[in-house]
């Protein structure tokens, strides 16, 4: 058997939906399905305000500027996260503070958060909340940022549509900012590419839609080229991109339905495995993909020869993210996550989407099994 890793699931809704946009020859990023799909985005998270971009990393780098965070500035960050959610610190020339994860959601470690946030005496200006794998960061984490009055950029890019813990509030409702992601490996996404950025506020949507398209003030006719606000970027997404993504958003329940169908038979392949965590499992989870956390591995090199053991066998995986204070761009930079490196030592990602058959999960299961049998 051989898994992939990735399937996104789309009807003729989406197949029709593009069409339509092709036949009627609308291509350029000024078309109606950019601003449809930024509302319905917001409309669905319970937010004012959503303009789809380029991709997840453009929308925070697009939040960071619109939150006025610039030269010099401290941002909190995840140590255990993907990169793109750090690199737009840098692009605005601030600096992160690594933050340590927790092992329940993988998100910013609350305590942590507020120790690094008081030992700063104010300085830091911005976090960036991650959302990882399909559940929502501790409720706590939000608390920590109001009580300290940071700006909160919450990174929702591998959790579309999750929920808050013990709420019914979409994930990036909470935040100052919300980013989201739709590449072709997301929970939706834009025909492969993409993301959203939300606001509540009407005057950083409206830099944010500048800054996404190269600063044109396109509000006023004969005056576009002439009356540059900003040295502006180009985040722009296509029209028929837009219009797959927002049927996607229309199928939004039925692919999180499906994907806690994939984490159900996860859970019940490993009910008898040994050592092996599951991700702990709440009313809101999306399952983004299946994290595992292996307790008896002793080092990264015996996660890897696992890992390619298991690879070999059919069975697709994605590595844990390597600690951002460890990476060669950040290593000058002091942190102090102890259980972000145990992450990174501990954890493979497995496939978690709707597609998934019983035996499929069932066969990956029993190679998992097998494999760390062999280690200690
Ligand atoms: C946690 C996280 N943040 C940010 C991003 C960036 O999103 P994109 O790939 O759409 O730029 C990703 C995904 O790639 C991600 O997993």
């Amino acid at each position: 058997m051989n898994v992939p890793f990735h399937w996104v699931t789309y009807g003729k809704e989406e197949v029709e939906a593009v069409l339509k946009e092709i036949k009627d020859n609308w291509f350029s990023p000024r078309g109606p399905k950019i601003p449809e799909l930024g509302q319905r985005f917001a409309d669905i998270m319970g937010k004012k305000y959503g303009w789809p971009v380029s991709s997840g990393t453009g929308s925070i780098h697009l939040a960071l500027l619109a939150a006025g965070v610039g030269e010099g500035d401290l941002v909190a960050v995840p140590s255990y996260t993907c990169s793109p959610g750090v690199y737009p610190v840098s692009y605005v020339g601030a600096i992160p503070v690594f933050v340590d994860c927790e092992l329940e959601t993988y998100g910013l470690d609350p305590e942590h958060l507020d120790q690094v946030l008081t030992e700063h005496g104010g300085k830091i200006v911005a976090a960036i909340p991650v959302d990882l794998y399909g559940a929502a960061c501790k409720t706590e984490v939000l608390d920590v940022c109001r009580k300290h009055g940071v700006i909160v950029i919450e990174d929702v890019c591998e959790s579309v549509g999750a929920l808050y813990h013990d709420s019914e509030d979409r994930a990036g409702k909470w935040a100052d900012f919300a980013c989201y992601s739709m590449r072709g490996d997301k929970i939706v996404t834009a025909l492969g590419t993409g993301g959203v950025v939300l606001t509540d506020d009407a005057e950083m949507f409206r830099v944010i839609k500048l800054w996404s398209d190269l600063g044109l003030k396109v509000d006023t006719t004969m005056g576009r080229y002439r009356d540059l606000e900003m040295i502006g970027f180009n985040y722009e997404i296509g029209n028929v991109a837009c219009a797959f993504g927002i049927a996607q958003m229309d199928r939004l329940q039925e692919i999180v339905d499906g994907r806690r169908n994939s984490a159900r038979m996860w859970r019940e392949a490993l009910a008898d495995s040994e050592g092996i965590v599951q991700m702990a499992e709440y009313d809101g989870h999306v399952w983004y993909q299946y994290p595992l956390l292996f307790e008896r591995l002793e080092n990264v090199d015996q996660l890897d020869a696992m890992g390619e053991r298991i690879v070999a066998r059919g069975t697709p995986l994605i590595p844990p993210f390597w600690p951002m204070e460890k990476q060669p761009p950040y290593s000058g930079i002091e942190a102090d996550c102890p259980q972000s490196t145990y992450a990174s030592e501990h954890v493979f990602l497995f496939p978690c989407y709707p597609a998934l058959t019983e035996e499929q999960v069932e066969y990956m299961a029993g190679v998992i099994m097998e494999e760390y049998a062999k280690v200690g």
